[in-house]
This record gives structure tokens, sequence and C-alpha cells, in this order.
């Protein structure tokens, strides 16, 4: 049984619907415009439903119905459901990047709920940056809120063979690149490896950013893992429309449960699923928007205690999310990284991490591994420093071949991504499997916007020679489906000025993980003077949203935010006026 903090009379909404005047009679004469009563909404808590759906976005297709569902929930706990669509933002098909939109839905989020007669919100969203996207602008809106993951699509299956959303897609296609598959396999490929609606089931960016919800204490136990057609998905959107409604009663608003705790909480458990490495940008995000100073060491520190344990692909070999989900999901995962979390944490359900993750159990000791048996020794991430990144860049060891853990090599340096893709398939390109790729100005403005360019192609005459794995560097992100020696998100951008700009081809850079190293073998001096030479680079918009993206967009180891969008850039965003 909820316990009421609130009274009907002090409901946000009834700012609205409550006073005899002039705004009042507007506000009731319009809402009975569309067939509601008084008793739809005198004394009920109105639930903003914020959706992602669109027409074009597959791993949102299920949500037309669901929407019903999460109404039918909040019906049931005596609220007054709305539904308000939000940018839909599909990884697929958003041009160049959904990373130039991601701040956009946080602000559509953050200004429906604002502007809106709304006590409590549910958030529908799960492919990859509609996650942080949804939880930023709830974050700063901070009214009671909870978060609907749209759940991970079924495995996919091709003669037989398991295939997982976009890691097999990287590598079916060099098998064709290589001449080892025909087209016609390839078209299977095509028809297979996406079987339902959901999010990607690989442990990409989306079922990272969707656990890290979930971690943070945004979303009800378990449901990150629930396969997007499973029946349970039903149940449990169902609930959360019941709870969002219990939760306003409580006023259990977004900062009593996304603490600095809670989001280390998030960061242990990221690590511990092998994760994207977008979770780096999106979590500091959405740890400055609740008011905490996380940054890259954070990471860093996680890593090193963290170990891998999600058998996942990319960084696991054998299983996807729905295994997963059958071997207990996520609160399984955090019972064997129980010592690394803050178990006093609140969350959504008005109870702690500990008390939602007590009675979980692993069922699949190779789907979620012991500590002592882990898929890598360390976490999923690495941050290195050094004078090509001085504030950083991140790679994914746990999905790279060991021997380039520790290596020197030359630089193969392409300046924006046109150029690389016109070379990459040269025969003729003067490249072996020693060489470091080096693709710049693809950083978040150089970009612009930051696209998932870092996994760069191994060049196709290594591909023929058997060469899988080379070392790549850029200021650009990869699809948390991706795998390789990709390091990424060095910081400042090249279209900044960063070091990066600096690098010739032919230079040597010399990494280290294990010492978490990056250093371009070129004295000072030098650097100085070629920094002298650089061209002065041009915007890359002179009008529109991406003019004002450009102006305010933060760098990646402070999290891609806007400035302005931040909790310290001024004083607190008035309630309207009504
Ligand atoms: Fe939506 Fe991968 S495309 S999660
Ligand atoms: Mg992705």
């Amino acid at each position: 049984m909820t316990t009421r903090n609130r009274k009907p009379e002090d409901l946000r909404s009834a700012r609205w619907f409550a006073p005899d005047d002039l705004r009042g009679f507007g506000h009731r004469s319009r809402i009975m415009q569309m067939g509601y009563a008084p008793e739809d909404w005198v004394g009920r808590p109105v639930i903003a439903i914020i959706n992602t759906w669109s027409d074009i976005n597959p791993c949102h297709a299920h949500f037309k119905q669901r929407v019903e569902d999460v109404k039918r929930g909040v019906f049931q706990a005596g609220g007054f459901p709305i539904e308000l669509p939000a940018i839909s933002l599909s990884e697929n098909f958003v041009k160049p990047t959904t990373m130039l939109y991601r701040n956009m839905l946080a602000m559509d989020t953050e200004e429906l709920i604002r502007s809106h007669p709304v006590d409590g919100v549910v958030l529908m969203g799960g492919c990859d940056k509609t996650t942080p996207g949804l939880l930023l602008g709830a974050t700063s809106a901070n009214l009671p809120s909870i978060y609907i993951p749209a759940g991970p699509m079924l495995r996919g299956n091709w003669k037989g063979k398991t295939l997982g959303s976009g890691s097999d897609a990287w590598k079916y296609w060099d098998e064709r690149r290589a001449g080892n598959i025909t087209k016609e396999d390839w078209v299977e490929v095509e028809g297979g490896i996406a079987r339902s609606h959901g999010h990607c089931m690989t442990m990409g960016t989306a079922s990272t950013m969707t656990a890290i919800a979930e971690a943070v204490g945004m979303t009800l136990p378990g449901a990150s893992s629930i396969p997007a057609p499973d029946v349970n998905h039903i149940r449990m959107c169902a609930e959360a429309g019941r709870r969002a409604v219990e939760m306003v009663w409580e006023d259990l608003t977004p900062s009593k449960i996304q603490t600095r705790p809670a989001y280390e909480n998030a960061i242990a458990v990221a690590m511990a699923m092998g994760c994207s490495t977008n979770a780096v940008i999106h979590l500091i995000a959405m740890a400055r928007r609740a008011g905490h100073d996380v940054g890259l060491d954070d990471f860093e520190i996680a890593s090193r205690k963290v170990p891998v344990i999600a058998n996942v692909r990319p960084s696991g070999a054998a299983y996807l999310m729905e295994d997963f989900y059958f071997a207990g999901g996520l609160p399984a995962l955090m019972t064997r990284i129980r010592c690394h979390l803050h178990l006093d944490c609140l969350t959504v359900t008005g109870r702690t991490l500990g008390e939602n993750i007590a009675r979980a159990e692993v069922y699949n000791d190779d789907v979620i591994r012991t500590v002592d048996n882990a898929i890598y020794e360390e976490g999923a991430l690495a941050v290195l420093k050094g004078n090509l990144a001085p504030d950083g860049c991140v790679m994914k060891p746990s999905a790279c071949e060991p021997r380039l853990r520790q290596h020197s090599g030359p630089a193969l340096v392409f300046d924006d991504y046109p150029s690389m893709k016109a070379a990459i398939d040269d025969d003729n390109l003067e490249v072996t499997a020693d060489h470091i790729l080096v693709l710049r100005n693809a950083g978040p403005q150089g970009g612009p916007g930051m696209p998932e360019w870092g996994m760069l192609p191994i060049p196709k005459k290594l591909v023929k020679q058997g060469v899988r794995d080379m070392l790549r560097l850029s200021d650009a992100r990869m699809s948390g489906t991706s795998y390789g020696a990709c390091i990424l998100h060095v910081s400042p951008e090249a279209h900044v000025g960063g070091p990066l700009a600096l690098v010739r081809t032919g230079d040597i850079i010399t990494v280290d993980i294990p010492a978490r190293r990056i250093t371009l073998e070129v004295s000072d001096e030098e650097l100085e003077m070629r920094r002298a030479l650089l061209p002065e680079r041009k915007p890359r918009f002179e009008r529109g949203y991406g003019w004002m993206f450009s102006k305010h967009i933060r760098q990646a180891h402070e999290g891609c935010d806007f400035d302005f969008l931040e909790t310290s850039h001024g004083g607190p965003v008035a309630e309207p006026d009504i």
C-alpha cells in the first residue's frame, strides 16, 4: 500500500484543472471536448506517457500497443494517462547520427513535462540515444518518473547459426569483402538478423543504457532484460503505469533516486555487462544533470575493480540478451557484483536496490559468469590519457585481440570519413597490420554529432590476408555492437584543435592499455610547429539546430550535453504561469 505524502489538492495538475476562474474554465472545457468528464481528472494524478514510437523506428514498433498497457495500469491505480509523443531517434535511419539529436530529445522531454498539466511521467524508450535523452529531460524536470525499456529483440538466425545485431553484420560483411560468402548468403543474413521488434539484442548501446537505467533505479526490477515480444513485457508496462501513479502520491522524484551512489552502481553494472563505449558519454551527461561531478576517472576506477561477467556479444563470444534474460537478467547479474554496489539506494519501487534483488538468482553460470570465471578480468572499458588525448579517450580491451593491448606502430591518417572510405578498399594502400589507422574531424563538432565511425574498416587487402583486427584511433564514437581495438572519443577533438589534428602519416603512436597511456612519439617543439600550420576550421553549420548544437555542445569527456542544459547553468527554471 502506497504512502500518501501528498493530497489531491496539492497535485500539480490541479493548478490547471481546479481553479474557479477563466483559465480553469478553458482547461476543463477543452479536456471535456475530448469526451472526458470530471470523474476522469478530479483528484487523479495526471501521468504523461512520453512515447518515442514512430513508423520508422523498428526498435519501438511495439510501443504503439504497449502504450495502451501503460494506460491500463495508470487507470487501474486511479490516475489519468495522457500520451505525449517525443522525437523517436531511430538509430538505423537518422542521419548523420542520432547523437546529434540526443539533447534535442532531452529538451523535448523536459519541456513536454514542464509545460503540460502533468504530475508524474512514464518514459518509453530503448533504442540507443532514447534512454539517455528521455532520462536527461526527466531528471531536469524532476517530477516522479519511471522508465520503460523497449526490451531486446529475439535472437537472429541464419542457417542454424545465431546472429547478433550489428556485431554479426560487421563480421559477415568482412567475410563478403574477403569473398568467403556470396551475395545470396548476404541477402539471407539480411532477412534473419532482426526477427522481432525490440532494440538490438547484443550488448550494444541500447542494452547497455537500459541496464544503466535499471541500475540507477529508474525502472522496475528486471525490466531491462525482458525481450520485447515476451508477454512479461506487456505486464511490466501495465505495472509501470500503476507504479507511476503511486510515485506521485509518494512524491518519489528522480532527485531522490539518482544520487551519486546510484550512479556508482550504474557504472559498476556497465562494467560487468561489458558495456558499449557510448555508456561513458551518456552516463557522464546524466550524472552531471543529476548534480554529480562524474567523469572518466570514475570509469577508470570501476574498470580496475569490476570484471566483465555477462557473456553477451560482442565482449562475450556466445550469447545474446534473450539468453541473458533466461539466465536471470540484470537482477541476477547484480547479485554477482553485490560487493561493488550500494544496496541502500532507493529505486522507483520505493524500495532499495538491495531489496529489489534479494530474491534474484543466476540460472546459467555460463551466461552470467561468476567473478572468478569472468569473461575479462577487468571492466569493459579502459580510459587512456597522454599527449595525444590530454582529456582522455576510451577503448574496450575486452573486445580486441590481446596482441594489440601493447603496441607501437606508424599512423595512417585520414582527415575525414569520405577520404577514409575512398581509400580503404584500394589494393595499393600502403598499410600493414602493424599500422594504426587514424580518423579525425569526427568528434562532437567535427562529425558533426560524433558519428559511429570509430570502428574503421580493416583495409580490404589486409582482410584478404586474414587480418581481422588492428588498432584504430579517432575522435568518433562506435556502435556498442562493434568490436576490435578501436580507441575512441579522443578529447579534445581535432576540429577544435586537439592534438589529434597534429598527427601525420608515418608518426609513431604507442598504445599501452595496461598502463592506460597513449603517446604520439613526436617532440613538443615539432608539435608546436605543426600547430602553427593548422588551417582554420570552418563551422559545420551556419543556421538551424546544427548552429545551436555547435555553439553549445560539450566535449566527449564532459558528456556532450549542451552547456545551457547543465544543471549548474544559471538559476532553476521557473514553473509556468497558469
Ligand atoms: Fe535501435 Fe540498435 S538500432 S537499438
Ligand atoms: Mg547502436
